[in-house]
């Protein structure tokens, strides 16, 4: 696996600063659940289920520093936790699906003394991330089974290695094509306003030496139009019931160039990813974010003083216009209501 993009070890949480790739590469220490929220809300980490893990992590570490300490005391530490890690971001719902996770372990045994649970508790943790890891390899096999032996793939944000425990799934998918032997080529969309394209998916391309154009967002229509792009593959925040997906801003744009150009739109994401409870794409909460990244970058205003902002971080693709969804389970193909439905109910962690 080339990108480690966290580690827990000896009570820390060691995070690659997704927010300063790839002009440098640093990480940051969380040792706490607030230091990991911050991390969270900050984006030093980023990516649906890269937040899962990290909360998980990041409740694990709270969990340790209160080891020892008489149940109740231990509980409202966690309580307190869970309640800074779910604040952090609210698109994505591995996050709170790592720590409902993490509240099944801690609730299932209110009697086991606190440095036994803190112990179940990293566990838990070590076991969310690794499953993610899992998860994006056979994600990766079933998606790489549906692009021909040569292709370019379009893709938008970062659905890498960065945004998960590693391997990536949307860059699984390509990854795991190309160790099939396929010929593969990337365009990443550079994805406005926080570059996730430009900066990791470009990046994480680049470090693996699999063929990667970079285009600004306003190209994806002339680059289909021109014939360049044989499928999209996208990532995804949340997935709703009847299969509307919630993915970075700019996707259901991309989605609609494809059906105009009759483009495959894939989306790849691990089961962890779909909310049963949301019933189509209204129901998912967006994310807005603060105005300063469309006025500028870092520390550089190209704006005038005064203007309104909005900054919605993602949009919702309606299912009709999405040409299969690759889980770790298999390709749900023209996905809707009911094929969501079984597909979840056949999985044998069943999430819901
Ligand atoms: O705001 P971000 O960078 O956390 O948004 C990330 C995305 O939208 C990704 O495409 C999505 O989380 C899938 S990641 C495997």
């Amino acid at each position: 696996m080339s990108v480690a993009t966290m580690r827990f070890e000896d009570g820390v949480l060691h995070l690659i600063d997704q927010r300063v790739l790839p002009l440098a590469f640093e990480t940051v220490s969380c040792r706490n659940a607030v230091e990991t929220a911050d991390a969270i809300r900050s984006m030093v980490v980023r990516g649906a289920p890269a937040i899962g893990c990290a909360a998980a992590f990041g409740l694990a570490l709270d969990a340790q520093s209160a080891a020892g300490q008489m149940r109740p005391i231990f509980d409202t530490t966690l309580d307190q936790a869970f309640a800074v890690l779910a604040a952090s971001r609210p698109t994505a719902v591995n996050l709170f699906w790592a720590l409902e996770r993490m509240r099944g372990v801690w609730t299932s045994q209110s009697t086991l003394p606190s440095d036994e649970m803190a112990v179940a508790l990293v566990r838990e943790a070590q076991a969310i991330y690794d499953e993610d890891i899992a998860a994006n390899r056979a994600m990766g096999a079933h998606g790489a089974a549906l692009l021909p032996q040569e292709a370019c793939v379009l893709t938008h944000c970062n659905a890498g290695a960065l945004a998960t425990a590693g391997h990536g799934t949307a860059l699984g998918v390509i990854r795991s094509a190309v160790e099939a032997g396929k010929n593969i080529s990337v365009i990443a969309d550079e994805t406005r306003p926080f570059l996730q394209g430009a900066r990791l998916t470009a990046w994480e391309m680049v470090q693996e030496q699999i063929p990667v154009t970079l285009i600004s967002d306003n190209m994806a229509g002339h680059m289909m139009k021109s014939g360049a792009v044989d499928a999209v593959i996208v990532g995804a925040d949340r997935i709703a019931a009847n299969g509307d997906v919630a993915n970075k801003i700019g996707t259901y744009m991309v989605a609609v160039l494809a059906a105009r150009h009759q483009i495959p739109f894939y989306v790849a994401a691990p089961l962890s990813t779909f909310d049963l409870n949301a019933a189509d794409g209204d129901a998912i909460p967006i994310e807005e974010r603060a105005a300063d990244e469309v006025t500028g970058f870092r520390d550089v205003r190209w704006a005038p003083e005064g203007v309104r902002v909005a900054n919605p971080a993602f949009d919702v693709t309606p299912a009709e216009l999405i040409a299969a969804i690759i889980t770790e389970q298999g390709v749900i193909a023209r996905p809707d209501r009911n094929k969501v439905a079984a597909h979840c109910r056949a999985a044998p962690m069943n999430n819901q």
